[in-house]
């Protein structure tokens, strides 16, 4: 079944939980679309994750179009959402409407992801009036990595939580028509959640949203060093890559790989004829 905006928003009405996974090229998506995932984000960590950058600061509007396009095309039923990176929507309204259509056009997605509340509600009005539907993102914005000092939860103080909360209804006045929080307590994603219409994804937030994304390296187990608190590693997919990646390389070095099923025969009389013109 196809999973669409109003399918998403059936789920939250029923109580059935959003699945929501990042994925950056077309393997992992085909692979993620054939386990059932709901929704498959297009997240700008690939900066992170798949570029090596610090932050996702650096990401592009082409960083983001070329890997939307790699996972719309193995994604034939889960919700494509891609993001939409730093600065490719804070300028101006206009800047963000043609930047959001090039992610439907371009890059195949299917809704774009943008990050902040009262302050993009304008652009989110917009992006919504010209038929393109919008994921909010609110509490830990990786995009505020340098205003927050820090990937830091937020929304643990009484005016910071009221914030958040009056974010979340202004962002669904305006159009959106989903919300992810992020890195904000448990106890305050289940307010908002109550509180919304439309579907709250949380990542760090606890499991009374209406739905879970996680960044598939972590959730994977691929991803070395510090791992935030609230990932759970699902599989030790990392393990197992180094077992496969060191045993190619001892067998190759031994002459053990690759082997005869490994190779395509070839007539003798073919390999005696050159044999003898060779001499
Ligand atoms: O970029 C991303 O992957 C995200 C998720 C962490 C929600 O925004």
């Amino acid at each position: 079944m196809k999973n669409t905006v109003m399918t998403l928003l059936e789920q939250k009405q029923s109580g059935d939980k959003i699945t929501m996974l990042t994925a950056y090229d077309f393997t992992t998506a085909q692979i993620m679309d054939e386990c059932g995932v709901n929704a498959i984000l297009v997240g700008d960590s690939l900066g992170m994750v798949m570029l090596g950058y610090e932050n996702t600061l650096p990401v592009t509007m082409e960083d983001m179009i070329h890997h939307t396009a790699a996972v719309s095309r193995g994604a034939k039923n889960a919700f494509v959402v891609a993001d939409m990176p730093f600065m490719s929507y804070q300028i101006s309204v206009q800047e963000a409407v043609t930047n959001a259509g090039r992610l439907i056009k371009e890059g195949g997605a299917h809704a774009v992801k943008l990050e902040g509340g009262a302050e993009v509600c304008e652009q989110i009005r917009a992006i919504v009036n010209a038929s393109i539907p919008v994921v909010a993102h609110l509490g830990l914005t990786p995009q505020s990595v340098n205003v927050f000092g820090g990937f830091k939860v937020q929304g643990k103080s009484l005016d910071k939580a009221r914030k958040i909360i009056e974010d979340a209804l202004k962002i669904q006045e305006a159009g959106a028509c989903a919300v992810v929080l992020e890195g904000i307590p448990a106890r305050l994603a289940e307010i908002i959640t109550k509180k919304l219409a439309i579907p709250t994804i949380g990542i760090g937030a606890g499991n009374g949203c209406d739905g879970q994304v996680l960044v598939i390296q972590d959730m994977l187990g691929m991803t070395t060093g510090h791992t935030p608190k609230f990932v759970r590693q699902f599989a030790q997919v990392g393990a197992l890559m180094r077992q496969g990646i060191s045993d190619y390389i001892s067998e190759t070095k031994s002459g053990a790989f690759p082997a005869e099923e490994h190779t395509y025969s070839i007539d003798e009389n073919v390999i005696k004829e050159i044999s003898e013109e060779e001499n």
